[in-house]
C-alpha cells in the first residue's frame, strides 16, 4: 500500500512557465534577452535564479510579476495565464519602494487595504497589518517613517508589505544585495524562518552563491546572454530548518556550492564584454 500521498498535480504546477522568451526592441534592433525558459515551481517551493550580471534573471522575475510580456511561450500560476501583475503576485525588490511620508504602518495597511479592502472590515485590515509587521519583528518600528529606519528594517517593511497581500507567490529580486553583510545573514534567517511559517512559494534572484544554497529548495543556474536559458538545476536536499553555522562544514551543503560555483566560474565563466 502507498503511504505517501502523491503532490496534487496543480500543487506541483504552481507555476508554469513553458517556452518562455524575450526579445526586447532597442535601438540597435531586435535584443534576445532570454529564450527557451521552461520551469515549474511547486507550491510552497523555495527557488533561486542564479547567474551572472546581465544574463537575465530579473527579465524572468518579471515575466512571472507580469510587468512583462513574454515574446513566445507562455506563463501560469495556478493555472491562469499571467497577463498583468496583481496582488497574488508580490514583488520585493533590491531599493524599497516604500512611500516616505507614510508610516511602516500606514505603507503595509494601503498594500492590504487595496487586496481585502472590499471584502473585510477596519479591524480587520489593521489586525491583518499588524501581523504582518510583527512577522518580521517590526511591531515596535509600525509608527515610523522609512527615512528614521536602517535598509535591513525597510526591506522587512517591504517583505511584510508582500506578505500582508497572501500572494500565490512571492518574488525577490536581490532582496539584501544592498545591505552588509551582517544584515543580510540576519534577514536570510527571518525569511526562512518566515517562509516555513507561512509557507509561501518563493521566487528568488540572487547572485550569492551561499544564499541560494541557504535558502532554495532547487537552484536554477542560468547561462550567459544574450539568448540566456537555463542550463542546470540543482536540487537541494538539506533538511530544514537550517543552520548556517552548522552548514559551514555539512559535507552536502558544501557540495552544492561547489556546483553552483563550478557551473558559474567554469561553465559560464565568459562573459561577454560591453565593447563585443
Ligand atoms: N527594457 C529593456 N530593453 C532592452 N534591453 C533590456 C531591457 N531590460 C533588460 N534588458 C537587457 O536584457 C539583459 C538581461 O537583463 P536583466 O534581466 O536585468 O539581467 P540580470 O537581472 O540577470 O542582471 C541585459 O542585457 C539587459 O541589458
Ligand atoms: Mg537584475
Amino acid at each position: 500500500m502507498f503511504t505517501a500521498s502523491p503532490i496534487p498535480p496543480t500543487d506541483a504546477r504552481h507555476l508554469a512557465v513553458e517556452g518562455a522568451g524575450v526579445v526586447f526592441a532597442t535601438r540597435k534592433g531586435p535584443f534576445t534577452a532570454l529564450r527557451d525558459i521552461s520551469l515549474t515551481i511547486a507550491r510552497g517551493e523555495f527557488v533561486s535564479l542564479i547567474g551572472h550580471s546581465g544574463c537575465g534573471k530579473s527579465t524572468l522575475l518579471n515575466l512571472v510579476a507580469g510587468l512583462l510580456k513574454p515574446s513566445s511561450g507562455v506563463l501560469l500560476l495556478g493555472n491562469r495565464e499571467i497577463r498583468e501583475p496583481g496582488p497574488d503576485r508580490a514583488v520585493v525588490f533590491q531599493s524599497h519602494s516604500l512611500l516616505p511620508w507614510m508610516s511602516c504602518f500606514d505603507n503595509v495597511h494601503l498594500a492590504v487595504e487595496s487586496v481585502f479592502g472590499g471584502s473585510e472590515k477596519r479591524a480587520a485590515l489593521k489586525a491583518r497589518t499588524e501581523a504582518a509587521l510583527a512577522l518580521v519583528g517590526l511591531a515596535h518600528a509600525a509608527h515610523k517613517r522609512p527615512a528614521e529606519i536602517s535598509g535591513g528594517m525597510k526591506q522587512r517593511v517591504g517583505i511584510a508589505r508582500a506578505l500582508a497581500m497572501e500572494p500565490k507567490m512571492l518574488l525577490l529580486d536581490e532582496p539584501f544585495g544592498a545591505l552588509d553583510a551582517l544584515t543580510r545573514a540576519r534577514l536570510q534567517d527571518e525569511l526562512m524562518r518566515i517562509v516555513a511559517a507561512t509557507g509561501t512559494t518563493v521566487l528568488m534572484v540572487t547572485h550569492d552563491v551561499d544564499e541560494a544554497v541557504l535558502l532554495s529548495d532547487r537552484i536554477v543556474m542560468m547561462t550567459n546572454g544574450p539568448a540566456a536559458t537555463i542550463g542546470e538545476v540543482l536540487d537541494v536536499r538539506l533538511p530544514r530548518p537550517r543552520d548556517r553555522l552548522d552548514m559551514a562544514h555539512d559535507a552536502r551543503y558544501l557540495e552544492c556550492r561547489e556546483a553552483v560555483l563550478q557551473f558559474l566560474y567554469r561553465k559560464q565563466a565568459h562573459v561577454e564584454t560591453e565593447a563585443a
